[in-house]
């Protein structure tokens, strides 16, 4: 069995599906060139199918990327596939990932379609994906809850047929890693075909298993892992990529192989998609979560000051904790802000974008002493076709005394437009979101407002998220200011410019 452990990333496909966290093209593209950086074999970039939309991310990904093979979903289906073939097709190594569901429930109740159909639609389906791609793989969705029989049967079938990785997916979190393992143990010992793919696991986390039974696949011979940054996804989201990897790698006596991710970007990687998405990391998350190395006990910090593994056993240097360095300062020209954009995979669109960027890093500068990497991420945050944008800030005057009912005065335009508003509320930030709703009229319902310090000390910038509803579209919007009452404007009008982003044509996702 090879000792070589697959990284297949889909914080850009299976990610997206978590409530809010669509992206542009221009973040996913982002995204993609720091899973690059991060070396991740696979970047599962979409679905293409889906919309118009989702096809040219893929497609400028597939542009983009040149040391990960890129892939994109489809359905068993021409239409899907045929999407696929084409977005991948500028792919330096394009894969097509084409899935059916297995279960009965999901073959009777949603597809209504009988087993031979269901096999017959993989086959047609592969057979048409080698007419773009010889990297094919192919999924049995919701394989937790299929019947053993049938997907040997059907695995054997999509080998016969030409697919090269073969992808288990405990698509409702319903496993629990002893089981997960003896499945993947007998496909791998029942399936015509076994040893000629690569076989993966797909594992959700509705019972907070979902890195656990992926391990246990690993265990049992699955040498590609399906995952997300953060463990972002749908629902309780996916197995996460970032303690898939540092668990194979700090307990290699277990597992017995190795990936190729270059862990010191993993902490860079988790920052940068919670900035896009607007979903925070949890302080005690494990590896990227901002206590993950924090020793808070007399004896534990004695115990590591004196001997580092006595408590630790991982170095937060080796996933990336380091990477947090001061870069620039207000001296700092034009040229060294481009080429540090450019080290962080940033290409500012248009000379305009960037002299914007640069304008925002100037000002920052001026307020605060010390510009990180991240203080930069989030300069660039939301300079995308999202800023073509119909809002935008303009002034804010906030007077709030202790005792008092806060007043907020904003200036934003619309469409070119300006607007002065004025409002009273609970906090100043309450104030100013009133503000801004009486002249915007949105109708949309705030379902989430969370701030964080993007660096430490309090000199640092808020990130604000947040998450609006309207007419069943949930965007987040995110925005960052060293004054946290700025940001929430920011953050406000962001989610109101992602609101009035046409929604997606197709959004039957799997
Ligand atoms: O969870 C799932 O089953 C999926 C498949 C499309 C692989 O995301
Ligand atoms: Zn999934």
């Amino acid at each position: 069995m090879s000792d070589r452990l697959i990284v297949f990333d889909t914080t850009l496909r299976d990610g997206e599906q978590s409530p809010g966290a669509s992206m542009t093209r221009d973040e996913k593209v982002r995204i993609a060139r720091q899973l690059e950086r991060l070396r991740v074999d696979v970047i599962e970039a979409g679905f293409a199918a889906a919309s118009p939309g989702d096809f040219e991310s893929v497609r400028a990904i597939a542009e983009s990327i040149k040391d990960s093979t890129v892939c994109s979903l489809a359905r068993a289906t021409e239409r899907d596939i045929r999407t696929s073939g084409e977005a991948i097709k500028p792919a330096a190594r394009g894969r097509i990932h084409t899935f059916i569901a297995t279960s009965p429930i999901h073959m009777e109740k949603k597809l209504r379609m009988n087993p031979d159909q269901v096999v017959d639609a993989a086959v047609a389906a592969i057979h048409m994906a080698r007419e773009y791609t010889a990297d094919i793989e192919f999924s049995a969705e919701d394989a937790v809850r299929s019947e053993v029989d049938f997907l040997v049967r059907i695995f054997g079938e999509a080998i016969r047929a030409g697919a090269t990785t073969i992808n288990v997916p405990d698509t409702v979190g319903y496993s629990v890693p002893g089981q997960w393992g003896r499945l993947m143990e007998t496909l791998i010992a029942r399936t015509p075909g076994a040893d000629k793919v690569v076989w993966s696991t797909h594992c959700h986390n509705d019972l907070g298993m979902a890195v656990a039974n992926s391990l246990s696949a690993v265990l049992a011979g699955a040498r590609q892992v399906e995952c997300t940054i953060n463990g972002l996804g749908e629902r309780a989201g996916n197995a996460s990529l970032e303690e898939i990897v540092m668990a194979v790698k700090t307990r290699r006596d277990v597992f017995a192989c190795d990936t190729n991710i270059d862990t010191t970007q993993i902490v860079p990687s988790s920052r940068l998609v919670s900035q896009i998405t607007g979903y925070p990391v949890q302080p005690n998350k494990a590896i990227v979560g901002a206590n993950a190395f924090a020793h808070e006990s007399g004896i534990h910090q004695d115990g590591v000051l004196k001997h580092r593994e006595t408590y630790e056993i991982m170095r937060a240097q080796d996933v990336g904790w380091a990477a947090n360095r001061i870069t620039l300062g207000k001296l700092s020209g034009r040229n060294a802000f481009r080429q540090r954009l450019e080290d962080l995979g940033i290409a500012p669109s248009t000379e305009q974008a960037l002299n914007e960027a640069f304008a925002r890093f100037k000002e920052l500068a001026d307020r605060k002493s010390e510009i990180f990497d991240e203080d930069l991420q989030a300069i660039v945050s939301g300079e995308s076709e999202v800023k073509a944008e119909h809002y935008k800030l303009i002034s804010l005057a906030q007077r709030s005394e202790m005792g008092e009912r806060p007043v907020s005065k904003v200036v934003f335009a619309c469409d070119g437009k300006e607007f002065a508003t004025e409002a009273e509320g609970n906090g100043p930030v309450d104030a100013t979101v009133k503000a801004i709703e009486q002249q915007a009229k949105s109708g949309a319902e705030l379902m989430l407002f969370s701030v964080n310090a993007i660096t430490t000390g309090t000199e640092s910038q808020g990130e604000v998220t947040m998450r609006l509803q309207k007419d069943g579209r949930v965007v987040n919007g995110v925005g960052a200011d060293p004054d946290i009452v700025v940001a929430s404007a920011l953050a406000y009008l962001n989610a109101l410019n992602r609101l009035s982003v046409a929604p997606k044509a197709n959004p039957q996702q799997p």
